[in-house]
């Protein structure tokens, strides 16, 4: 079949819907169009599946058939070098580079880095009184992210660091990141203008610590120093640019997203007694002082972490655009159009997950899923780099946080998803208390 499968028609509503529900959006989609269905968006149409079949023939494809999604439109925005938007041999490369960084002996060398921030933050929250559990999060994650791969171990770099980096990410606007009519100063009173002026100040601190890091000789692990000292394929050393780019990537993907699978998890764990219970007594059962590497070994932690990625992804959605074309359940799609995959479709199939909107960590006990049927760091050549990182980042501040400290809900009501800067998190502040 040379036609696209049907979907809505407009546009400008279709992203308006996912902007405010995002998981509404592609459920109502699905069920109104079937699967797949096609998805018009700024980015030009997308074919969309959560079916595994689906999912496997876009998984199993030859990467070089795909592009970076938007890298065009995105890059005047996010850096030309940004991972996120390099395709082909440069994306290979780059990535071959940072992979190890996120694995095996360094992973487990950032234990410790994690289970001290976590302990710190939460010894900071208030006694008796609410606080959000969203910002806090935030905070833990991008303290870790920043001593990770920046290496900022002291406490004033990490703040002025903290600070810019806060700054850019609620500065950045989809109205200009999808719009490039938007991109003009408007006399320095525009949001691209706030954007620009924002990111210049950010890389003048970037350059800062560039030059003093290139006039130390003091030997360093985090992800900067490996880059600062390794070569690009054609021998010649990565640029300033190039570095600020490549860590705003990893930056920008690495702090809310995990920030948000965190606060989902605690939320949806308070809401459930039984689950609770289940999850303390686990953590609890731990011996002093808490080894990171038996934390990674508990199994009913590791089904929570796994349900809440599950029930509330980050990602709802993954897509990459067609360079050549590619037959998916029964349609010729031709070269230039996106492939999307559904995750939050896929995650709410109630063949694979019983009542699926519900949070039940006992189903990754009882079962275990193949690669097409559970993703939510999405799959194949662009999988998520920091998916190792992230579980054990939250497991560890899971643990951390609940070995030490009882914190209830303030209120147990439920909560949407919504688009909040660059991720999808709950759509209310959730607040808790510790008692
Ligand atoms: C729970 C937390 C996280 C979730 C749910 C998540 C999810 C994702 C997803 C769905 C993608 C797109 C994959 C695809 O297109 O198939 C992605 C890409 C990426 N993530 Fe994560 N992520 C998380 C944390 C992190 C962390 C901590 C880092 C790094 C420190 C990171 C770095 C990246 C990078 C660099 C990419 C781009 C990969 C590429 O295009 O080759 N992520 N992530």
């Amino acid at each position: 079949m040379s036609r696209l499968p049907s979907g809505p028609s407009n546009a400008l509503f279709t992203t308006v819907r996912y902007l405010r529900d995002p998981f509404g959006s592609l459920l109502g989609a699905a069920r109104k169009y079937g699967d797949p269905f096609t998805w018009p968006t700024f980015l030009g149409k997308m074919v969309v599946t959560g079916d595994p079949s689906g999912i496997k023939t876009l998984l199993s494809a030859d990467p070089d058939i795909y592009e970076a999604l938007g890298a065009d439109l995105l890059a005047p925005v996010l850096g030309e070098n940004n991972l996120i938007l390099l395709s082909g041999e440069r994306h290979r490369g780059m990535r071959k580079l940072q992979n190890p960084q996120f694995h095996g002996e360094r992973l487990h060398a950032y234990g410790r880095l994690i289970t001290s921030i976590a302990d710190e933050h939460a010894g900071r929250w208030p006694l008796g009184q609410a606080f959000s559990i969203q910002k806090t999060m935030q905070a833990i994650s991008l303290d870790v992210i920043l001593q990770a791969v920046l290496g900022l171990g002291e406490p004033a770099a990490r703040a002025a660091f903290r600070d810019a980096v806060l700054s850019i990410v609620a500065a950045l606007k989809p109205s200009f990141m999808f719009i490039r009519a938007l991109r003009r100063p408007m006399l320095g009173l525009s949001a691209w203008a706030r954007f620009q002026r924002l990111r210049a100040t950010s890389a003048a601190l970037f350059e800062k610590e560039l030059a003093a890091r290139r006039a130390s000789a003091e030997p360093r692990e985090d992800i900067l120093s490996l880059m600062l000292a390794s070569r690009k394929e054609d021998g010649s050393a990565f640029g300033d640019e190039e570095l600020l780019e490549q860590m705003i990537s990893l930056i920008g993907a690495g702090h809310e997203t995990t920030a948000s699978a965190l606060t989902w998890a605690l939320y949806h764990v308070h809401r459930d007694p039984s689950v609770k219970a289940r999850l303390v007594e686990e953590v609890r059962g731990l011996a002093a002082p808490l080894d990171p590497q038996a934390v990674t070994r508990l199994p009913y932690l590791d089904a929570v972490c796994s349900e809440a990625l599950r029930l509330n992804p980050v990602a709802p959605i993954v897509g990459r655009t067609l360079r050549r074309g590619l037959t998916l359940q029964g349609y010729d799609l031709p070269p230039e159009i996106s492939v999307g995959i559904g995750i939050v479709n896929l995650h709410r199939r109630a063949d694979l997950y019983p009542e699926p909107e519900h949070f039940r960590p006992e189903r990754f006990l009882s079962r275990e899923y193949g690669p097409f049927e559970y993703l939510p760091f999405g799959g194949g050549s662009r999988r998520c780099l920091g998916a190792a990182f992230a579980v054990y980042e939250m497991k560890l501040v899971l643990a951390t946080v609940l070995r030490s400290h009882s914190l209830r809900l303030i209120r147990d009501v439920p909560v949407r998803a919504a688009l909040r800067n660059t991720t999808v998190g709950p759509a209310s502040t959730i607040e808790m208390a510790r008692d």
